[in-house]
């Protein structure tokens, strides 16, 4: 069952909960013991989908702060508006299980050391976000192609504004299972362990015989990579790079 609904499950499951025992009337008067109820209940149903461990705080913590909210008493535009926000940021998130996280800049030099110095390549990164590694790189190496894809709009329209200018960088908004990845000597992924096998299989077909797969923080996985490259910073950012064309013979063999 996906993450999204594992969690909706959990908490029509703990109003059911919180349902049955206010009937029984086994309890006590008030708003809160309901809440508290439902909270537990969320909790159980959630352990039982096997839902991943962090979800957990999320359930304890989700009514008792809606209720909480519910006694400021804001506008109720307000949620609109925080809703209408998240989902222009996170879009797909709740499907793809991949989120907006940015690529610092020394993961950005680490990239362009792999750049080869002395000819133009073309780069596209799936997923692009704000454009954070794409807009340096265009900067650093004006001879090179840099484009980007990106499902969700709010980040697209940013890395579009702040990318106006830069005449070598073109963004797209899409899915990037649905896009060619012909042509590109190198594909940056900055996502989630959940679409590397995806990701890879992809590659294979359509990168070309040279091409190289760079993956941040996410190796494919069951596949040794060519190499590995250890960023400079302080989250420790580890950028696996993989040659499509000729490990996935290997891999056959
Ligand atoms: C972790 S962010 C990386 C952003 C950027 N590449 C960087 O390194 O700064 C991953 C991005 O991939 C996008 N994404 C996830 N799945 C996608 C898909 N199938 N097609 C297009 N974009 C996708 C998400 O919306 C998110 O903005």
């Amino acid at each position: 069952m996906p993450p999204a609904l594992k969690a909706l499950a959990a908490q029509l499951g703990g109003w059911f909960v919180a349902w049955l025992l206010a009937r029984s009337g086994l309890l006590p008067g008030g708003l809160w013991a309901l809440v508290a109820a439902q909270t537990l209940g969320a909790v159980a149903v959630a352990a039982a989908l096997r839902s991943a461990r962090w979800w957990l705080p999320i359930h304890l913590c989700f009514t008792p702060l809606a209720v909480a909210a519910q006694g400021l008493g804001l506008h109720p535009a307000w949620y609109l508006g925080a809703f209408l926000l998240l989902t222009a940021i996170y879009w797909s998130s709740f499907r793809t299980q991949v989120p907006l996280y940015l690529s610092n800049r020394h993961t950005v030099q680490a990239v362009a050391g792999l750049l080869p110095p002395d000819r133009p390549v073309a780069l596209l990164d799936i997923g692009s976000g704000t454009g954070s590694l794409l807009r340096p790189l265009a900067r650093l190496r004006p001879d090179c192609r840099f484009s980007g894809i990106e499902a969700a709009p709010a980040p697209h329209a940013l890395a579009r504004l702040l990318g106006a200018r830069l005449a070598n960088l073109s963004l797209r908004r899409g899915d990037f299972f649905a896009t060619s990845w012909e042509g590109y000597d190198f594909i940056y992924a900055f996502l989630s362990p959940v679409p590397m096998a995806m990701v890879w299989k992809k590659a294979c077909a359509e990168m070309r015989p040279d091409g190289l797969l760079l993956s941040n923080s996410f190796p494919i996985p069951g596949l040794e990579p060519a190499f590995v490259l250890d960023v400079a910073d302080r989250r420790g950012t580890r950028l696996y790079a993989y040659r499509p064309a000729a490990q996935a013979g290997k891999a056959a063999k």
